[in-house]
């Protein structure tokens, strides 16, 4: 069912300081920064070829990044993003399986325009799960 890795995602403290590292000292090719207003989180994403590191700073007082940086403040990695062909079957597979969707359940826009669902990471091994629509 999960198929291409799409990206890793990091949850930074600065996102200025985070791009300005990977551009500058890991001499990665680093995207414009995108506010998301409705995610919450301004991100900037590192193109590595195979595929792309995601930097998350959090965008407001009710980030879903705020709570991972009140634990984590330096930063560190927060979800796993997986493409999927086929999103709704996904679902059904997974919740069939006993796996939880965060949120209501439903697909949300992610940061590349296309749905998105998020896994409960005690359903698998301590990990945030993005699944991406293909
Ligand atoms: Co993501």
């Amino acid at each position: 069912m999960i198929g291409r890795l799409n990206h890793i995602a990091i949850a930074v403290p600065d996102l200025a300081a985070a791009m300005a590292r990977y551009r500058d000292l890991l001499g990665g090719r680093v995207s414009a920064v995108q506010v998301l207003p409705e995610h919450g989180v301004s991100v900037a994403f590192v193109d590595t070829g195979n595929t792309k590191v995601e930097l998350l700073e959090p965008l407001g007082a009710d980030s879903p990044i705020a709570a991972f940086l009140a634990k984590s403040p330096n930063g560190g990695m927060h979800h796993i993003c997986y493409e999927v062909a086929d999103l709704a079957a996904a679902a059904a597979r997974l919740t069939a399986g006993g796996a939880r969707i965060l949120g209501d359940g439903r697909p949300r826009i992610g940061a590349h325009g296309k749905p998105v669902l998020f896994l409960h990471p005690k359903d698998f091994d301590g990990t945030l799960i993005e699944l991406e629509q293909e």
